[in-house]
């Protein structure tokens, strides 16, 4: 039996140089940490909130919510524990804090060519409701936008 601790917690500036390590190894174009900085200074329109599984930060998810939407910005894992259904734990975690803030849908833009993101997302039970031509500046690529209903908890 493999037994982990795992906790989830609110993200916390200390973090952000674990937080860098794993956004620098899962995009293309990674965020900054002033865009984390500015997630952490609005925490009443920001859920912000990292894994540790036995003392090792493994990845973070990032959205805010408004007008009864929750927005997913970004959500990764580190490389070498994907698969491990720690983003799905993520994703709940930020859909309950949503659904407290009386979202009732959650919203989000992928890469077309994310296929494990798209995978994840479609095992979470998003659903493509549209398109943005172009979306990703530096690629001229196309974003889709997903979407799930946020069920009463
Ligand atoms: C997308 C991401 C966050 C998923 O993290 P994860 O911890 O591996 O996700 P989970 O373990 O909760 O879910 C795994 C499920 O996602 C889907 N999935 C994951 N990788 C996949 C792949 N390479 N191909 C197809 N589906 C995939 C599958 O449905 C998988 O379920 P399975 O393992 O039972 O087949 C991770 O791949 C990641 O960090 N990617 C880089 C960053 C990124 O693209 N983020 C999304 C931006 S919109």
């Amino acid at each position: 039996v493999i037994e982990e601790k795992i906790t989830i917690r609110d993200m916390a500036e200390a973090d952000l140089p674990e937080i860098m390590k794993i956004e620098l190894d899962s995009f293309p174009v990674p965020w900054s940490e002033g865009i984390f900085l500015g997630q952490l200074q609005r925490p009443e329109i920001t859920d912000n909130r990292v894994i540790i599984v036995d003392g090792e930060m493994c990845g973070y998810i990032a959205s805010w919510f408004g007008q009864g939407e929750l927005h997913i910005l970004s959500i990764a894992v580190s490389p070498e524990r994907r698969r491990r259904g720690y983003a799905a734990l993520l994703l709940e975690r930020s859909l309950a804090r949503g659904r407290e803030k009386g979202c009732v849908k959650v919203v989000l833009e992928v890469r077309e060519s994310n296929v494990p993101a798209r995978g994840f997302y479609e095992k979470n039970g998003f659903r493509i409701i549209g398109r943005r031509k172009g979306y990703y500046r530096e690629t001229g690529e196309d974003a889709l936008i997903l979407e799930r209903e946020i069920e009463a908890g």
